[in-house]
């Protein structure tokens, strides 16, 4: 969190809002995510360490993000005898990045959900207006039935996140999640008085946006620096 002196606080514990009509914020202090989410920082980073690091990330967010999924109780065999295991049960999961960097997240959540749907959601944010642009939509078509995970390391504006969720809403989901790993508080604000049923997991909520909508201190443009373009 950002304190009263612009510093963003190191915790390792989950940290929940509990507004009375707004789904929560949970920022993920584990240490793993916080240490690794530093060395993204670092404007040296390579391109290859980027992409290495974004991925490990994903998987432990998968993690967090599926934290409260119910379970549902199943009796097994055992080598030794029978017993009552537990699964999960409820809605199948629907993973939905939005293009390009939410792709970062995909592979590493993907090896902890393998049986995950994919939504893809392709926006771009225009560099003048910082409006998304929407130029790619391929979403499962039972998304009603299931629980969508929407996926992107920045939320800025909240313009790409609001559009993204429009789309998928519009297709049927209305159980939905959003998963960054940096949030600007104007995005969050934003993005909870459009779609106040979406709760958000996000590893840090930085300082501001700054007049290009870039985070601040951030980490750049994500997209950019998981493929070595511009
Ligand atoms: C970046 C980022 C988000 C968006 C966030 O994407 O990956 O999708 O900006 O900004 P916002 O909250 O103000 O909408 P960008 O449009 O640069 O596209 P890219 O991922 O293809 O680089
Ligand atoms: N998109 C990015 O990639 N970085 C920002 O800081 C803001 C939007």
């Amino acid at each position: 969190m950002v304190d009263a002196d612009g510093r963003i606080a190191a915790t390792n514990a989950p940290e929940r809002t509990h507004p009375a009509t707004k789904a929560p914020v949970t920022v993920v202090g584990h240490p793993l995510v916080q240490h690794k989410l530093t060395l993204l920082r670092q404007v040296e980073r390579s391109t290859k360490g980027f992409r290495q690091i974004l991925n490990e990330i994903g998987m432990l967010l998968a993690y967090e993000v599926t934290r409260d999924l119910p379970l549902e109780p199943i009796t097994i065999q055992t080598p030794i005898q029978a017993m009552e295991g537990r699964q999960i049960s409820g809605k199948k999961l629907v993973l939905a990045p939005i293009l390009r960097a939410g792709v970062g997240f995909l592979d590493g959540m993907l090896s902890l959900v393998p049986s995950a749907r994919v939504a893809h959601v392709g926006l771009y944010r225009d560099p003048e207006t910082l409006e998304a642009v929407e130029y790619y939509f391929k979403a499962p078509s039972d998304l009603a039935d299931r629980t969508v995970m929407v996926l992107d390391p920045m939320l800025a504006t909240a313009n790409s996140a609001v559009a993204a969720i429009n789309l998928l809403k519009a297709r049927g989901a209305h159980d939905l999640r959003f998963v960054c790993l940096l949030a600007a508080p104007e995005g969050i604000a934003r993005l909870q008085a459009i779609h106040p049923d979406v709760p958000v997991w996000t590893a840090a909520i930085d300082s501001h946006l700054n007049d290009h909508g870039y985070i601040v201190p951030g980490l750049g443009d994500a997209g950019d620096r998981m493929y070595g373009t511009r």
